[in-house]
């Protein structure tokens, strides 16, 4: 079975493993857990902040940001298919009674004069604009990254009205590969960081929140609210270490097996792929209206591969460390065998 439905089904290989059973333990929620503090340490160094916190999911991760850069009842503006809009379950208004002031756009950026127009006046009867938050990689618009310019210019609003900037930053590692842009210059313009390192980067478990000294610490109180105190967790940060170490440049591999794959079925008829989408992991294509998209999701899983199905018409893959370039020239036929199979 190929299975291109997440790049969080990765598996930890034979040397991950090993990193894993040989971690140096101590018990983390007495700070004490060496292989977690030298994680936490060397991704707070890669971004250029003061500190990190490994927490359990970048659910967590992102929420713990949110929780501390906001007051209750404030306003945050996101995204309209942002994660901690579209897939966090509410969590904003439940951990940090704020909400969500959505903006659409195009590839998952919105245009800055649709957030300058979002920003609440200073009036007693408004909400607060608290803070602005970014996803790069954008996981619903297709894996598209962030410009760096967009950014630079996004903080410079947000500072004329004083709001923060938070970054889920969840395959931040996919846009870093794919520009050669390093993590702190993209960290440099953010007031707290999520990172996922069990996506792309193929650790089972494991996010962190990258921030300042203050942010941290009042992140670690909430994290022990929220059940997250772990005990000998190096555990898993050694496998996250290991993924830091030897899978990040090779995430470029995934972005070229993508490119692969969209261009093997932008040919087959019957599907619509937009090409400018395709800048990192992630194809999200269109069926015709002639397909039903679970018929199609079945038929496919029925020879062999398994598919996502997003929105309508929308079909997504991604391309992840165990998916070879032979299997993603299988994935294309068996999407045209299934198209042309009555
Ligand atoms: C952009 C983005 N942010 C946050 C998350 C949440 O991560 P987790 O599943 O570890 O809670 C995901 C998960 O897919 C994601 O794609």
């Amino acid at each position: 079975m190929i299975d291109l439905r997440s790049d969080t089904l990765t598996r930890p290989d034979e040397d991950m493993r090993k990193a894993i059973a040989s971690a140096e333990v101590g018990d983390d929620v007495y700070g004490e857990d060496p292989t977690t503090n030298l994680l936490q340490e060397k991704i707070a160094s890669y971004f250029g902040k003061e500190s990190a916190l490994f927490v359990p999911s970048g659910t967590m991760s992102n929420q713990l940001c949110l929780k501390v850069l906001t007051s209750p009842g404030d306003e945050i503006i996101a995204d309209a298919d942002a994660h901690i809009f579209y897939y966090e379950t509410a969590a904003p208004a439940i951990i940090s009674n704020v909400q969500i002031k959505t903006i659409s756009s195009k590839l998952g950026f919105p245009d800055l004069n649709d957030i300058k127009r979002a920003i609440r006046p200073n009036i007693y009867y408004f909400p607060k604009t608290s803070v602005i938050c970014v996803e790069n990689t954008h996981n619903r618009h297709g894996g598209t990254i962030a410009p760096i310019e967009y950014i630079q210019k996004l903080r410079d609003l947000a500072d004329s009205y004083k709001i923060k900037l938070h970054l889920d930053g969840a395959r931040i590692w996919n846009a870093i590969a794919e520009t050669g842009i390093d993590g702190a210059s993209y960290a440099k313009y953010f007031d707290t960081i999520s990172i996922c390192l069990s996506k792309g980067l193929g650790a089972p478990i494991g996010s962190l929140v990258v921030s300042s000294n203050e942010y941290i610490e009042k992140a670690r109180h909430w994290r022990k609210i929220l059940g997250g105190g772990m005990r000998q967790v190096g555990i898993l940060a050694a496998a996250g270490l290991y993924a830091f170490e030897n899978n990040l440049q090779r995430l470029k591999i995934d972005h070229e097996n993508a490119r692969l794959f969209a261009s093997l079925i932008s040919e087959i008829e019957h599907i619509n792929v937009d090409m400018a989408r395709i800048q990192t992991n992630i194809v999200r294509f269109e069926l015709t209206a002639s397909i039903n998209p679970l018929d199609f999701i079945k038929k496919c899983k029925k020879n062999g591969l398994l598919l996502s199905h997003f929105d309508g018409q929308i079909i997504r893959a991604v391309f992840y460390l165990e998916i070879t370039s032979d299997q993603v020239r299988s994935a294309a036929e068996i999407i045209q065998y299934v198209l042309q199979s009555p």
